[in-house]
């Protein structure tokens, strides 16, 4: 919504090594305006996370988790919890479609995680999408219905504001096929209605909800201006410092258009 902080999540996905990661950081902070209405969160390799959270100005960037496991511990080999991750990451990105189409995560993993995430804190960034051949069968809306109802079960209307959905369509993801902004936007409009039905206006209200799928400096201004978008998730377009450093600005300017 106008009056709240664009939020613009970098997932640099299974790309940079620690040391890699590092620079690239360091690179982003000579290139990234800080602006107080533009939060800008950054999603390392797991293993980065840590050396991350300790060269990090925290006023310019924050951190991201790509995933977590829901129990909080346990005999659990190779899997992180959403606890550990309390206190380095202030951000977790759930269900995303490579998760859930690569990795088979299945809806009950996922809901599980969202709310392993709020209960340590985390926010949460639901990743919810069509495929190819859900959005060519009309699928679109349900799929997203689905998506939200099953994702968000175990969250009450208070932590709703806690969160944030990523609309992701799965054929956008990666190929540079960008979806339409007024599409976009009338998603983003479903996906606030489902949430006002199941948990009221100002839970709803206080939802953020985010596109991702081939954004890049060309095109984030198209997706901000709708009312309903509060931010952006970047993938291929956020290991350019110089792309992400513009997609960041333009968060800024748009956020101020709507304020006039
Ligand atoms: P992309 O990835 O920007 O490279 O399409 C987006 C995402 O997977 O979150």
């Amino acid at each position: 919504m106008a009056n709240r902080k664009k939020l613009i999540i970098g997932n640099w996905k299974m790309h940079k090594n620690v040391h890699e990661a590092s620079l690239l950081l360091h690179k982003l902070e000579q290139a990234v305006p800080v602006y107080r209405d533009v939060e800008v969160v950054l999603a390392p390799t797991m293993l980065a996370l840590q050396s991350l959270s300790l060269q990090i100005n925290r006023r310019q960037f924050k951190l991201a988790a790509q995933n977590c496991y829901w129990r909080d511990e346990g005999a659990y080999t190779g899997e992180v919890s959403a606890a550990q991750l309390h206190g380095v990451a202030d951000y977790v990105v759930i269900g995303h479609s490579e998760r859930r189409h690569i990795f088979g995560e299945s809806e009950r993993d996922i809901r599980s995680k969202v709310q392993a995430a709020v209960r340590n804190r985390l926010h949460p960034v639901l990743c919810v999408g069509e495929t190819a051949t859900e959005r060519a069968d009309n699928e679109t809306k349900h799929v997203i219905h689905d998506q939200i109802v099953s994702g968000l079960a175990n969250i009450t209307s208070e932590e709703i504001g806690f969160v944030a959905i990523a609309y992701e369509p799965v054929w956008a993801i990666g190929t540079g096929q960008n979806a339409e902004p007024a599409d976009v936007d009338k998603v983003a409009r479903l996906i606030h209605k489902q949430v006002a039905s199941l948990y009221g206006e100002e839970a709803a209200a206080a939802l953020r909800i985010l596109y991702g799928g081939s954004v890049n400096d060309q095109n984030a201004g198209h997706y901000l201006s709708s009312e309903r978008i509060d931010g952006l998730l970047v993938g291929g377009a956020s290991l350019s410092p110089k792309v992400f450093a513009k997609i960041v600005e333009q968060a800024h300017n748009k956020h101020n258009d709507k304020q006039v």
